[in-house]
């Protein structure tokens, strides 16, 4: 997504270790108009799957997965990453390792917001490793309903979570796809090369 990549190219920068911050747009600083661009662009792609909630993971899955629940008029749930007081004992649960953090995190959601009839569509802000999309698969599974597809706002598609996403047969969409951090530049697939 063109508008996407320029924003990148203007406002990202390459941090050591092949981590992208992209704070004043997305994981810190959100900016709504772009979010809502990129919530249309999700409808646009997913518009055939039969969506009927989306499922992201708290923080930075939450802005883009609510405008595209927006633009799709579907409800957005997010796993939590820590026990909330209201949270009751009713959870989904799935362990999700981070490799930058070297930590792992519980994320649940509550069974009451998600449905055996739905058809759900998985968002994130980015896919590095998976392993976030893992879990969220992990609790789809758990709860019995389909998976319309992934998307991520972000994915560097040199590592493990492009093509673990892809092995399972499961529908994939990226908005900017990173092929590179050479020369400290930040390099897309084409659009089409998917
Ligand atoms: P994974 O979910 O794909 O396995 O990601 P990984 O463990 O490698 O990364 C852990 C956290 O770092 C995730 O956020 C993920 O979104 C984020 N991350 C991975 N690569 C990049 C990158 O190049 N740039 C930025 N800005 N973030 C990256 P999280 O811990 O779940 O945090 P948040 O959602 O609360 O922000
Ligand atoms: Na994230
Ligand atoms: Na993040």
């Amino acid at each position: 997504m063109k508008l996407l990549e320029d924003r990148i190219k203007r406002d990202g920068t390459v941090l050591p270790g092949e981590v992208l911050k992209v704070d004043n747009f997305l994981n810190h600083q959100v900016d709504p108009q772009l979010m809502y661009e990129l919530g249309g662009e999700f409808k646009r792609l997913f518009a055939d799957a039969g969506v009927t909630r989306i499922l992201t993971v708290e923080s930075s899955g939450i802005a883009p997965a609510v405008m595209a629940g927006l633009q799709m008029n579907v409800p957005v749930v997010f796993a939590r990453k820590h026990r909330s007081l209201t949270l009751t004992d009713n959870l989904y649960t799935a362990r999700v390792y981070s490799y930058t953090k070297q930590v792992n995190n519980d994320i649940s959601i509550d069974k009451r917001f998600i449905d055996p009839d739905d058809k759900i569509l998985i968002i994130d802000d980015f896919l590095a490793n998976g392993q976030a999309v893992e879990g969220m698969l992990e609790i789809a599974k758990a709860a019995n309903v389909e998976v319309a597809g992934v998307g991520v706002v972000i994915e560097k598609r040199f590592q493990k979570g492009h093509q673990l996403v892809l092995d399972q047969g499961i529908h994939l969409e990226a908005l900017a796809s990173v092929t590179s951090f050479d020369d400290n530049q930040v390099h897309f697939a084409e659009d089409d090369a998917d």
